[in-house]
């Protein structure tokens, strides 16, 4: 059941350091599609974290067919959340890991308020940065989402399409569209969203370590948005 993290970490690699920034434990909170996992991978670089998308793994143990995927798949594709038991087993095998225990960035996780307090119990969160995006823009965002299956990066049919189509400029991988950016599952998303991981923005700003960002503008004006409200150089 449990994911080889050897195997995961050749997908989502600790990247190298090439600045002199103060690790961080930061928290990636947000609608699906508000641009959670395209500013990681730019941020997880400038603070030499990993970049830790418990929705990635998800896909990663779904691809390789294990058990976890298995057992995950049919919830993910209808766009319901996984278990909470299986979610926070998951993220607290990870941190765990030597990897993680300068820093990291939690993409998707927390989700819900028994994830967050369990968190709460295992780890101290420096920041949460709540992606702040109109429902209407992330139905734009993940209906032109292509992912390439190779490397996983996060491509769009119209804001950053792949130059050849059907293949990522980066690796060759094919590029394809996920099951759960089908129309049906994108509005249960956003009712999950708004139901049960919603509720965490209050959970964050009263412990005082909330920021708000717009995720509204292209991707380099967020890049620039998140560097100035962390103060970073
Ligand atoms: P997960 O993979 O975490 O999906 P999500 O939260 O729904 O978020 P997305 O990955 O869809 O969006 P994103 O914010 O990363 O946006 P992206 O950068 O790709 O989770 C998938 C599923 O796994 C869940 O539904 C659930 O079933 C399960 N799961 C995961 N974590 C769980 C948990 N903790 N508990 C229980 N279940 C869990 O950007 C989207 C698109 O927009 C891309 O095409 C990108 O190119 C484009 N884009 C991004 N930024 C910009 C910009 N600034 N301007 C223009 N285009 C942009
Ligand atoms: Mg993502």
């Amino acid at each position: 059941m449990r994911p080889n993290w050897n195997v995961f970490k050749l997908l989502c690699p600790t990247p190298a350091s090439y600045d002199k920034v103060d690790p961080m434990k930061l928290i990636f909170l947000g609608p699906p599609g508000a641009g959670k996992g395209t500013l990681a991978l730019r941020v997880a670089p400038l603070l030499n974290v990993p970049h830790i998308s418990t929705g990635a793994i998800f896909r990663a143990a779904m691809a390789a067919g294990s058990p976890l995927g298995r057992k995950v798949k049919a919830i993910i594709d209808s766009g319901a959340l996984v278990d909470d038991e299986t979610t926070i087993a998951l993220v607290q095998e990870r941190l765990a890991d030597l990897s993680a225990q300068n820093g990291y960035i939690l993409d998707g996780f927390p989700r819900t308020i028994m994830q967050a307090e369990a968190l709460d119990a295992f780890a101290v969160i420096d920041k949460t940065v709540n992606f702040d995006i109109p429902d209407a823009d992330v139905v734009t965002r993940l209906s032109g989402r292509l992912v390439c299956r190779k490397c996983g990066f996060n491509w769009h049919k119209s804001f950053n399409p792949p130059k050849n189509g059907s293949a990522c400029d980066t690796c060759g991988g094919e590029v394809y569209t996920r099951d759960d950016d089908k129309p049906e599952a994108i509005i249960k998303r956003l009712e999950v969203y708004r139901t049960q991981t919603a509720p965490l923005i209050d959970h964050y700003r009263n412990k005082g370590i909330l920021v708000d960002i717009d995720a509204r503008p292209a991707v380099e004006s967020v890049l620039a948005e998140f560097k100035r409200v962390l103060k970073l150089p």
